[in-house]
């Protein structure tokens, strides 16, 4: 079975698009369709358009600090710019490298030009100090308008960078907590609400959304008001980097909530709650991922909540099986019922601030199922024993669920499935139009 899904964002741009109607001025949401990919987890477009004109398509890590693509060939673009070390647009970055090379300048060659960590978070290669530099980049708003910002400040990764990324996919989409992150510079330019919303489809053949901008309308078929449902809960700064190498001082740009106890079946898992807070050098909490494929749990987390999900299964007469690789519980898919959450299954609830704040997860989440052999597996994996992080939502559970993470007020709104309301993230209306986007470029 395919064990990893991405989710993909395309930064496209075409020549069919002539008409630049949305002002800087603007208040509209902006959007980025998302593509699963089936071998791979979520890619989805934005838009980068160089001059001339290019589509190109991002990997979405929603805690990555900023974009970086692929550029140390094939990068042909008349209006970019390298960042001069110590410019405003450095500054902006954060603390950065101030990178000189010698060669015929180019994007990663460039005299005088800061630099930053950039890093694959699949196959966790990290650069220090590829270019920072600001190019020509296309957007598209919730009503079909179309924006250039002239100078979008992103990254340059070296070939090595492309490492595990599915074909086509040209780098990384970050929607992290810094001031060069996707909703940050839009923000800014468009000036619009710092918060972006993530709603990744299930399937690769319809796509999921992430909006940028003020929301507040979402729309569902038939009719369904998304707002009318969301739940709230901080959003919590990790103040050390998550990423193996990073500036002295620097905060994560990753997105942790604080999970405070794990109930299946309304029954409170035993686990040391201690492994749930933050500690002081940036170790342990609960982090949202994108570029995680199933949930991981800290060892002691993984086994107490399997444990206590097969007690409750049996109660359910669901027939344990050999487990499926990278999964270690699995049942007959026989043995039980499908419902419109998913496969009838112990219910799976992370509870946050308090406790009638919790995120629910229903089978459709919490089970992957391996059609060719029947079976049904519970779609966690083992984190191991001391993990930078000790659970790490991914993007399986992440999937038909609707997530608003305002940087403003450092909250995320959250909607657990959509399943549950009768609709999914391909269904959005704007007005009386659903929001349809060609994915193909
Ligand atoms: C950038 O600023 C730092 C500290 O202000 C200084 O030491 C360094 O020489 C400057 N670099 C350039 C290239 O101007
Ligand atoms: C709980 O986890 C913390 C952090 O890893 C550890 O220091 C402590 O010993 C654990 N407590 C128990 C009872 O295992």
């Amino acid at each position: 079975m395919a064990s990893q899904h991405y989710h993909e964002l395309v930064f496209l741009s075409t020549l069919l698009f002539l008409s630049i109607s949305l002002s800087t001025q603007s208040h509209e949401t902006l959007v980025f369709p998302v593509r699963k990919d089936p071998t791979t987890l979520n890619t989805s477009p934005a838009f980068t358009k160089r001059t001339p004109l290019v589509p190109v398509r991002l990997l979405v890590d929603i805690g990555n600090g900023f974009i970086w693509v692929i550029c140390e060939d094939n990068y042909v673009s008349s209006s970019y710019r390298p960042a001069r070390c110590n410019s405003t647009q450095c500054v902006l970055a954060g603390p950065t490298t101030c990178n000189t090379c010698d060669g015929t300048p180019r994007p990663n060659c460039n005299k005088n030009t800061c630099g930053l960590y950039v890093q694959n978070p699949i196959s966790h290669v990290i650069l220090k100090g590829d270019d920072l530099i600001d190019d020509v980049v296309l957007f598209r708003s919730i009503h079909g308008n179309f924006a250039t910002v002239p100078h979008f400040l992103f990254s340059c990764g070296a070939n090595i960078l492309r490492d595990g990324l599915a074909s086509g996919v040209d780098g990384v989409a970050g929607f992290g907590r810094t001031k060069i992150a996707i909703p940050t510079q839009l923000s800014s330019v468009f000036n619009i609400h710092p918060q972006f919303a993530l709603c990744l489809s299930s399937s690769p053949s319809s796509n999921g959304f992430i909006f940028v901008g003020n929301g507040g309308n979402y729309k569902l078929a038939p009719g369904i008001d998304v707002s009318s449902f969301l739940m709230r809960t901080p959003l919590i700064t990790n103040p050390v980097s998550t990423i193996a190498f990073s500036f002295p001082g620097e905060a994560s740009s990753e997105y942790f909530i604080g999970v405070s106890s794990i109930k299946i079946n309304g029954k409170a898992v035993k686990i040391n709650t201690t492994l749930l807070d933050i500690d002081d050098k940036g170790v342990g909490g609960t982090k949202i991922s994108t570029v995680t494929p199933f949930t991981t749990m800290e060892t002691s987390i993984y086994k107490a909540v399997t444990m206590a999900f097969k007690k409750e299964a049996k109660a359910k007469k669901m027939k344990s099986v050999a487990p499926v690789e990278p999964f270690k519980t699995c049942f007959s898919s026989e043995s039980m019922k499908s419902t419109r959450v998913g496969p009838d299954v112990p219910i799976i609830d992370l509870v946050l601030a308090s406790e009638d704040v919790y995120w629910r997860v229903f089978g459709a989440n919490s089970m992957v199922e391996v059609k060719e052999k029947g079976v049904v597996c519970l779609g966690l994996v083992d984190g191991g024993l001391s993990p930078r992080t000790s659970i790490v939502i991914g993007g399986h559970q992440l999937e038909n669920n609707f997530l608003e993470f305002d940087l403003a007020t450092s909250v995320l709104r959250f909607s657990s499935s959509l399943l549950f309301r009768q609709t999914t993230c391909a269904n959005f209306y704007f007005g009386s139009k659903p929001l349809i986007w060609e994915y193909e470029v």
